[in-house]
């Protein structure tokens, strides 16, 4: 049988590996879209062993050209869009570049599949951080947007675009709400794989102290690999409609940091309050962890937490990875990604 075709933008990113490796197992030829650039993206890639699985294609969501020339030369089923700027700080730093690539990228890959085949499945990476200031106990399909930085309201817009096009013009579009979701390739500036390495070093006498911003935010934590297989699902479905896919459970950042200390047996008090907290090690009474407000946002999402039922009924999908065990599998794995 012809092998079908998927195009995966944002390749060399955390889910975007994880998305090939499960492709090429599901028999698919796997278009990994990237940018061209000097340094090494493509480490995950060799920490999966999946670089000669795929078909490489220079990328960027700013570039129309570029997105228009792989759809010429591919006869593409399903696109899944995961590239994006997706480090939520940055954004406040880079507004307008961030939205060019967040929020009008794909909006420039809707438009060729427009132009292009009708019939091409689309998927969008959407995000929790859209629910912003929320006040529900839980976020589900039917919970209102109210986004908290340029990154969010980037997203935000691309997912009303998606829904556009699925109404407008019939196309198979969909978005996925995902929760946070982690790994041991996540990128080192996001809060889990920072909190994991530097906890590490500290351990091992590499590194005195870490230095965090809010760690009383809470978020629903999942593990990248089970959430890429909702991805897939989404395509796979009768009608193209959009999922929240989370655990049903919130952690808070300080949660975090302890489950890590019990599994590094690292005994540690914590004292003080605000930008004053911090933690000392308890076999040597020296301070490991201090706040330090430049890791603050200028507005900051407090609480997510999902309901991922309507994924469950409608697709049969459930999170299969706890906190805990995302921990260890991160902490085991961390020598093997640096
Ligand atoms: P990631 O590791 O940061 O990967 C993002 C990818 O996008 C990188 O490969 C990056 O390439 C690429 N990219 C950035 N700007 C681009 C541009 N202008 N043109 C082409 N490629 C560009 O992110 P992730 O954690 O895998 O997340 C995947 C997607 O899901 C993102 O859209 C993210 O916003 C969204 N999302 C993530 C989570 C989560 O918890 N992980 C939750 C909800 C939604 P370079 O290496 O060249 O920078
Ligand atoms: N990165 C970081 N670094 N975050 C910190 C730190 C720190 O030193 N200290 C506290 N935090 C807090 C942040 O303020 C935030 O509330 C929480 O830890 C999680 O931060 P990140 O890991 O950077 O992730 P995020 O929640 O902002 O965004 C991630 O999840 C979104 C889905 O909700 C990204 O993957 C986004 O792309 C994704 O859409």
């Amino acid at each position: 049988m012809k092998k079908k075709i998927a195009l995966v933008t944002g390749s060399t990113g955390q889910d975007g590996s994880y998305l090939c490796e499960f492709l090429i197992k599901k028999n698919y030829k796997v278009i990994a879209a990237d940018r061209r650039s000097a340094r090494d993206t493509n480490w995950r890639h060799k920490f999966l062993n999946i670089e000669n699985k795929v078909m490489y294609e220079n990328f960027d969501l700013t570039d129309f050209n570029s997105i228009l020339r792989i759809f010429k030369k591919y006869k593409i089923n399903e696109v899944y869009n995961l590239a994006a700027q997706s480090f939520v700080k940055e954004s406040f730093n880079s507004p307008i570049s961030s939205s060019e690539s967040t929020a009008i990228g794909p909006l420039r890959i809707l438009e060729v599949i427009r132009e292009t085949d009708k019939k091409i499945k689309f998927y969008q990476a959407s995000s929790s951080e859209m629910f912003g200031k929320t006040n529900t106990p839980f976020q589900d399909e039917n919970t209102s947007f109210y986004p908290q930085s340029p990154y969010a309201v980037s997203k935000l817009f691309a997912h009303e675009m998606t829904k556009n096009y699925r109404d407008a013009y019939k196309i198979f579009a969909c978005s996925g709400i995902l929760f946070n979701h982690e790994s041991p390739i996540r990128g080192e500036e996001f809060v889990t794989k920072k909190i994991v390495r530097q906890l590490i070093e500290i351990k091992e006498n590499k590194r005195n102290l870490m230095e965090l911003g809010n760690i009383y935010a809470k978020r629903d934590w999942g593990y990248a690999k089970d959430y890429v297989v909702a991805m897939w699902l989404m395509l796979q479905n009768k009608q193209p409609k959009d999922y929240v896919i989370a655990t049903g459970k919130a952690y808070s950042v300080k949660d975090f940091i302890n489950i890590c200390c019990k599994f590094l047996n690292l005994k540690i008090k914590w004292s003080g309050k605000g930008i004053k907290e911090k933690a000392i090690n308890l076999s040597n009474k020296k301070t490991i962890i201090k706040i330090n407000s430049n890791f603050y946002r200028p507005t900051e999402v407090n609480y997510l937490k999902g309901s991922p039922k309507k994924a469950s009924q409608d697709l049969k999908w459930r999170p299969e990875t706890g906190l805990n065990q995302l921990v260890k599998i991160m902490i085991e794995e961390e020598p093997n990604t640096k």
